[in-house]
């Protein structure tokens, strides 16, 4: 079978591919499962480009999906033929996040789904969602499941709740129309004007170039009558934690969720303070709540955006392509 493979030391020129033999047949517990898709992630693109360390060799990508081709002894919740979708922890079924950080997570710490097969155990996969392709699926284990748990696990987001979502990349997007579909109010931003237009038409209430307006916190007060939104679904990290915290209410939410600005800086813990707020960092979520959110995508129809599609040989292509931040959404590979 062809495998994506990343050899050391990490760069996009470093992943190869390459011929793997096929997985042995599964054992009591497990299935096989021919991928059909995966999608970028910036953990992806941190990983490949060397930004977070990893084997030689690892195959990369976290999320996957496909068809299950056999299944071992004693397996039920599966049969041949089902479309399942990876999780982002495998051996995180419920309850608090498990400790040994990335060790554990497919594409870092153990081979990913830039693969042809996988076998595995069954708990690493749920079902995919009614109707949706390999490719739509292949968006939920990290991106959908990050917004999902953003808002509905910690930030408790109900009817009538404002949202604050940053950019327009995987997350940001999910967090989007999760949150319109949960009948909330949405202020979105974006470096570019197309893409907010873009963010208008999927439903976003109030839009905001955070480039051109640098004091975005302020403008989100002053669109929400000076209160603030009940929750911020923050991806920038150390460069945009202020100005979230600027625009979330007295005792509202902000999901700390990404890196994009770098890995550490200064903190205003007086605003935190002087504010009420509940600043929760968070890892992608558990395998329990990734059958939540399938639930709640199959009873509102809800699909991915997706950006361009790569077949798996193109992998580095795609994420020149996410490196370029032309992308809306998720960028796919066919397998
Ligand atoms: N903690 C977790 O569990 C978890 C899970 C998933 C992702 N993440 C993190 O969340 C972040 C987003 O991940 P992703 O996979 O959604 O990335 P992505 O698809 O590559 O999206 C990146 C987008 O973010 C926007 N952006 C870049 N810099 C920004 C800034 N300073 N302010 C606001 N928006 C900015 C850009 O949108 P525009 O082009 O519209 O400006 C860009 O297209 C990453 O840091 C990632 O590591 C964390």
């Amino acid at each position: 079978m062809k495998a994506i493979q990343l050899h050391a030391p990490a760069s996009l020129d470093n992943l190869k591919l390459v011929d793997l033999p096929d997985p042995a047949a599964p054992g009591p517990g497990e299935i096989v499962v021919r991928l059909r898709a995966s999608s970028l992630n910036y953990h992806d693109y941190a990983v490949v480009k060397g930004m977070l360390p990893t084997a030689d060799k690892r195959i990369p990508m976290s999320d996957g999906a496909g068809e299950v081709t056999a299944v071992g002894e004693g397996v039920s919740d599966f049969v041949v033929g089902d479309l399942v979708v990876s999780t982002f922890f495998p051996e995180w079924m419920d309850g608090a996040p498990p400790e040994g950080g990335f060790t554990r997570v497919p594409g870092d710490g153990i081979d990913g789904y830039a693969v042809e097969q996988a076998v595995g155990l069954v708990t690493s996969w749920t079902k995919a969602p009614k109707g949706y392709s390999a490719a739509e699926a292949a968006t939920l284990t990290c991106a959908g499941l990050t917004a999902w748990r953003a808002l509905f696990v910690d930030g408790c987001v109900k009817p009538g709740d404002s949202v604050l979502v940053q950019g327009t990349g995987g997350v940001s997007i999910f967090a989007l129309q999760f949150a319109k579909a949960a009948g909330a109010t949405v202020i979105a931003t974006s470096s570019s004007n197309e893409k907010l237009e873009r963010l208008k038409e999927l439903g976003a209430d109030h839009l905001i170039n955070y480039k051109e307006v640098e004091a975005w916190g302020a403008k989100v007060l002053e669109l929400t009558g000076g209160k603030g939104v009940d929750c911020v679904v923050e991806i920038g990290g150390p460069g945009t934690l202020d100005q979230s915290m600027m625009a979330t209410r007295i005792g509202g939410h902000v999901a700390l969720i990404g890196v994009l600005t770098g890995f550490s800086g200064p903190v205003q813990t007086a605003l935190l303070m002087a504010k009420n707020l509940r600043v929760q960092g968070l890892t992608v979520g558990s395998r329990a709540q990734q059958i939540d959110m399938i639930a709640a995508i199959e009873a509102n129809g809800l699909k991915p955006i997706l950006d361009q599609h790569f077949p798996l040989a193109n992998l580095a292509d795609a994420f020149r392509h996410q490196e370029s931040g032309k992308h809306f959404g998720k960028i796919v590979v066919d397998i």
